[in-house]
């Protein structure tokens, strides 16, 4: 694949305006998914329209589901065929870069009496799947994977599975999400049991089509999850409010660049996903929530972010990782640019994501001339309370979140950062860069001729 170099320059001025983030990610596949196996029509208000959902609903199609936009209402339409009618796809599932669709749909398929077989790039292929193979063999589903449990894998499902009781060995709201898919189909209660709070999103959204979900409190804070067996799911509307892993962004790009203030509207904070926001509060950041209120059970609001206030470093507690998983590349942007040491710990799940994010965000960091040590699960952030020097050309492993992460920097630091490869933030957040610009932000594509270049491709930024 062709990469698309780009190039992210220190804001020349504030970034202002009022924006709609993308849909959520997680709830997004979810609404795909779970809308196939309700029969009848399922309709889906604010679906991120990102790469790996994309890639969601093309499985869900080859699965027996139709699905369709239409355009001129906006909404997704979601034919379900019911539980238990699944068929097995004709060809290969191509899952591309996402780990959600790969490990819920091995889920899903497994409890079905059908076989499937996942392909996925060179980033998923790499990602480890024994984690959900190990429970869903457990309970009676039979794969063939390549070496070390990775992609290409085939999937044997049956629709008699034993429903198990699991304790999750790593905070994973994936690998939790398909013991759970595979339950749904199985007789009986299945049961899940987690240490650490991870995001509840099936828990939820399986009740909202009719599931049964109960969730009971155990000792040391951890809580098991039953589901019970065959269900009749009935088909629903789901609004999708904004991604906050997306939202993370353009706020940390607020904060960085003095004078800015941004709103992002309606964007999800149910509790196990919005550490990032406690977390840049503590850090002196000027972040107010308005107009709080609930869409489809779950808390949301409006964020007005207001940048230049200084922003000093602190320890973020191991306990808030899981509601931040996604967010500690675009925290350690802030951390580099704070006063302070930012001391991140519990990070060993970074280093299966997309790319090993523990070392993709040290080495970049360090190549913009940030003091830093990488631990085995941590990251020690030590910043002057000025922005790094910058002018680094990071490498990005198809990874949008270091993508992003990087290119926000850039706004900040006195030389621009560039990255190798724009494409892969299509997957989670396709308007990235045009909203960016919209704020004010200086984003071009880099041209290894003539360097930074203008949208008709003429050299400019000189
Ligand atoms: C997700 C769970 C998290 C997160 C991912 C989305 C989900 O992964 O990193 O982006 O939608 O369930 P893990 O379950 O591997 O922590």
């Amino acid at each position: 694949m062709m990469k698309t170099p780009y190039i992210s320059h220190r804001a020349s001025t504030a970034l202002t305006g009022e924006v709609r983030i993308p849909g959520d990610k997680s709830m997004s596949h979810r609404s795909l998914m779970f809308g196939l196996l309700a029969k009848g029509r399922t309709t889906v208000t604010g679906l991120l329209e990102g790469e790996d959902v994309m890639d969601t609903a093309e499985a869900v199609r080859k699965l027996g589901g139709k699905v369709e936009k239409d355009k001129e209402n906006d909404i997704w339409n979601v034919d379900g065929i019911g539980l238990d009618k699944l068929q097995s796809p004709s060809s290969d599932l191509q899952m591309g870069n996402s780990g959600t669709s790969t490990r819920l749909l091995m889920g899903l398929i497994a409890g079905h009496n059908i076989t499937a077989r996942m392909i996925g790039d060179a980033s998923l292929s790499k990602r480890p799947m024994n984690r959900v193979i190990v429970p869903l063999e457990q309970m009676g589903a039979k794969f063939e994977s390549t070496e070390g449990g990775r992609l290409p894998l085939n999937i044997f499902g049956s629709n008699a599975l034993k429903p198990i009781s699991y304790k999750l060995p790593v905070a994973s709201a994936q690998v939790k999400s398909a013991i759970l898919l595979a339950g749904l189909n199985a007789e009986g209660t299945t049961t899940v049991i987690e240490t650490k709070p991870t995001r509840d999103h099936t828990e939820n959204m399986l009740r909202h089509f009719g599931a049964q979900v109960d969730v009971e409190d155990l000792d040391d804070g951890a809580q098991a999850i039953h589901i019970h067996g065959k269900p009749v799911l009935k088909p629903c509307h789901i609004d999708v409010y904004a991604d906050p892993s997306s939202a993370a962004f353009p706020a940390v790009s607020a904060l960085l660049v003095p004078g800015s203030k941004v709103t992002l509207h309606n964007v999800g904070l149910n509790e196990r996903r919005s550490g990032v926001f406690s977390t840049l509060i503590e850090m002196g950041a000027d972040i107010q929530f308005i107009n709080e209120r609930n869409n489809s059970g779950e808390p949301v609001a409006d964020i007005v972010i207001t940048g230049g206030k200084p922003l000093k470093g602190i320890t973020v507690p191991a306990t808030r990782v899981p509601s931040m998983i996604d967010e500690f590349p675009i925290l350690s942007m802030a951390a580099a640019c704070a006063e302070g040491t930012t001391y991140m710990s519990g990070l060993e799940e970074l280093r299966v994501k997309e790319s090993d994010r523990l070392k993709m965000v040290a080495d970049g960091l360090k190549a913009c001339g940030v003091d830093l040590i990488e631990g085995e699960d941590s990251l020690t952030i030590h910043g002057t309370g000025t922005p790094p020097k910058g002018g680094a050309f990071i490498e990005t492993a198809l990874d949008h979140r270091i993508a992003m992460s990087f290119l926000i920097l850039g706004l900040a630091t006195q030389e621009p950062v560039s990255i190798d490869d724009v494409a892969p933030v299509a997957t989670s957040f396709p308007n990235f860069i045009t909203m960016m610009a919209d704020l004010g932000a200086n984003m071009h594509p880099l041209d290894q001729n003539k360097g930074c270049t203008d949208s008709a491709g003429n050299a400019c930024c000189v």
